[in-house]
């Protein structure tokens, strides 16, 4: 049995501040320890050397120790494009986003990019995404293979798009189909990598495809499906013109099946209420990407609706790069922060932590895993440094109380502010070892 013992201020949160008062939500140690065993947390108390029970303890004085971070929707084969200029959705699609994922037909390419996807993904402080692959499936077997390595929990497939995209990068309802059904076979549920059903959207995929993803899901329970929804007016349009039968964009993914426990909608910006209540009652979740929406200037997510107490939405933080501008939730949540401002709501430093960690693990009905620092749960762990930076050292000193503290964090931090990540319980990445990833 592997032990061992990781001391610093603990934060992690217990409850919903959506529904109910943000600071209640939040489960606070000073000054506290974990011990771990065998990759899951064993136990978590008070620091004192009697609770280390003569492990040697690894000690993060001016650390705050969270549970690792969460990202519910990004692209790995739009790294290299990160930052793409001018354009808003539909074009940055054609003009960047289709040349750029062309290559990953090339698996050398593919891997190359899937290292430095996950490395980035890991210094950030984000322990599971839900990832979205290349059409190619050596796209997905590039991506597994290296989270099998770090032996993160990820959730990733690849992408189906049998239509309004070059011709290389189409695939067909069957060939979809098959090929996605193989992936599901070699990466489902091995080890901690989990698959995902993966139309990209309605535009991109014929009735055929769809009605093909949809049997494909039905048929793998466990698995996941993602796409996007509702992200701009345009593509809106576009969607009911496509398919005039149906009554809404979400209703297109609700006829051929996609909605449902473990379906993530990426985005969700432009929601009706019906839209909302679908969701809730079809156990779907939505991910807020707020650095992508104001990057693509798609438009403001209504998180404090989405999460209305009579119908509360699943509802994961994701970053959507390359559309989002950072790996990093914590300047993905100083962007949430200014969305639900422009919205005239109020997001806390304890809602933007739960959207990064328990609320995302709910969204991805994982909340039994991780999420949280508890014991039974999975022990992968993020440690945050408040003394990063000259700047957050200065304002981290000057913070009242927890919540400042952690805001603050929220405001200023990005990678650099990541000490430490933990998977299973083995420190994959310390940012000051001069090798700073276990695996290279
Ligand atoms: N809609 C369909 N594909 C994409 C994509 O790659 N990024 C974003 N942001 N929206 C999409
Ligand atoms: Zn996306």
């Amino acid at each position: 049995m592997t032990v061992s013992a990781i001391r610093g201020e603990i934060v992690s949160m217990r409850a919903d501040p959506f529904l109910t008062p943000p600071e209640e939500a939040i489960q606070h140690l000073p000054d506290g320890l974990i011990l771990i065993e065998d990759g899951k947390i064993a136990q978590v108390t008070p620091w004192s050397p009697e609770a280390a029970k003569g492990l040697p303890v690894t000690h993060y004085p001016t650390g705050i120790i969270s549970a690792g971070f969460i990202d519910g929707h990004v692209h790995y084969p739009q790294t290299q494009m990160i930052g793409a200029f001018g354009l808003h959705l539909l074009d940055w699609l054609n003009e960047y986003t289709f040349i750029a994922e062309q290559a990953f037909a090339d698996k050398t390419h593919a891997q190359k990019v899937a290292k430095i996807f996950l490395r980035e993904l890991l210094r950030a402080g984000t322990t599971t995404a839900a990832v979205y692959c290349s059409v190619h499936p050596q796209s997905v077997d590039a991506f597994f293979e290296e989270s099998s390595a770090f032996n993160t929990r990820m959730i990733a497939g690849k992408v189906l798009m049998d239509r309004n995209a070059p011709e290389a990068l189409q695939d067909t309802a069957e060939s979809g189909y098959a090929e996605s059904k193989a992936l599901i076979e070699r990466w489902h549920g091995k080890g901690r990598q989990h698959y995902c059903v993966t139309p990209r959207f309605a535009p991109s995929c014929s009735p055929e495809q769809l009605s093909a993803a949809g049997r494909l899901w039905s048929e793998n329970p466990g698995t996941y499906m993602q796409t996007h929804l509702c992200e701009t007016t345009d593509e809106i349009e576009w969607v009911l013109s496509l398919f005039p039968e149906r009554k809404s964009y979400l209703d297109v993914y609700a006829h051929y099946g996609l909605t449902g426990p473990r379906a993530i909608f990426g985005h969700g910006v432009h929601m009706t209420e019906e839209d909302f209540s679908q969701c809730h009652s079809s156990g779907s979740a939505l991910c807020h990407c707020p650095t992508s929406n104001l990057f693509l200037g798609s438009g403001l997510f209504r998180a404090f609706d989405a999460r209305k107490k009579e119908r509360p939405v699943r509802t994961a933080l994701g970053t959507d790069l390359g559309a989002g501008t950072s790996f990093s939730q914590l300047q993905t949540l100083n962007e949430a922060y200014k969305v639900a401002q422009l919205n005239g709501t109020k997001l806390t430093a304890a809602h933007g932590l739960w959207l990064a960690t328990r609320g995302g693990a709910e969204a991805l009905y994982l909340d039994d895993r991780i999420g949280s620092i508890e014991a039974g749960k999975d022990a992968d762990l993020v440690v945050l440094d408040t003394e990063s930076t000259p700047l957050l050292k200065f304002r981290d000193s000057y913070a009242k109380n927890l919540m400042e503290k952690l805001f603050v964090l929220m405001t200023l931090g990005d990678d650099r502010a990541v000490r430490a990540t933990y998977v299973a319980g083995v420190p994959v990445y310390d940012r000051d070892r001069s090798e700073s990833f276990t695996y290279p």
